[in-house]
């Protein structure tokens, strides 16, 4: 159970003290009888509740799969640039924020949420969690090249980087390449890839754990999380060592 004003506040529907003088106004009904005290309670999963004569279903989390196009930032807002938030200001919804960065010329998947708990476990260190990136090379990657990087790398930072995985895309003379890592460093890829004397021209993230980027989301689109996407990566979150599998 919760106050009304404070469900139809999460639910975007204005700032509380907007929100309490629509219902004073009577612009809000709880199972069809008309309701005027904000702090009435409701039972958010049971009740049907209507806003100026729409139902508002309520939902506590919301999950996004952008498809992140160059040019805009990973953050939620910014005083100067586009941001990817700036993407979804059609939903209406004031509390959303990326799971983390890609860079601003980086393209590709990025989950969108208001869910902190589940964007604290899946760039939790600790979850190893795999995130898969294409990337386009200025010069193709030798044997050697592609051992060093499996093994890990020394990028600058304390520790060399985790094992990698890399693959080659056939046909692209090895200038072209899947490259998974379990971290998520500043410049990650950018960097592993300058520590074996060559150098990234584009980058496109495809994949976080089992969430594959929709090939059917263009560039600067987005589309809710299917519930059964939600729960691979609450899953996800929830094990540790996850995406250590035998390659890695
Ligand atoms: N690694 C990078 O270098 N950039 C990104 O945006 C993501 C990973």
């Amino acid at each position: 159970m919760m106050r009304l004003d404070k469900l139809l506040c999460e639910m975007n529907k204005g700032a509380r003290s907007q929100v309490k003088k629509a219902v004073r106004a009577g612009l809000v009904t709880v199972n069809g009888l008309q309701i005027t005290r904000p702090e009435y309670q409701v039972d958010e999963k049971e009740d049907q509740i209507c806003y100026q004569g729409q139902p508002c279903v309520y939902e506590k989390y919301v999950y996004y799969m952008l498809h992140k196009p160059s040019g805009v930032v990973s953050a939620r807002e910014d005083g100067r640039e586009r941001t990817v938030i700036d993407l979804l200001s059609g939903e209406g919804r004031n509390d959303l924020f990326p799971v983390g960065r890609l860079d601003k010329d980086t393209e590709g998947l990025l989950v969108i949420t208001n869910d902190g708990q589940l964007a604290h476990e899946l760039l939790s260190p600790r979850k190893h969690v795999e995130k898969e990136y294409e990337c386009s090379l200025a010069r193709a990657l030798t044997a050697q090249q592609i051992e060093r990087l499996e093994q890990g790398v020394d990028i600058g930072e304390k520790r060399c980087t985790k094992p990698a995985k890399v693959q080659i895309v056939p046909g692209k003379e090895a200038a072209l390449i899947r490259l998974t890592i379990t971290e998520g460093k500043f410049h990650q890829v950018k960097r592993m890839l300058q520590a074996v004397d060559n150098e990234v021209l584009s980058l496109k993230r495809i994949r976080m754990g089992n969430l594959v980027l929709d090939g059917s989301l263009e560039r600067g689109c987005y589309r809710r999380l299917e519930p059964w996407e939600v729960e691979s990566l609450k899953k996800l979150g929830g094990e540790a060592g996850c995406g250590q599998s035998g390659h890695i």
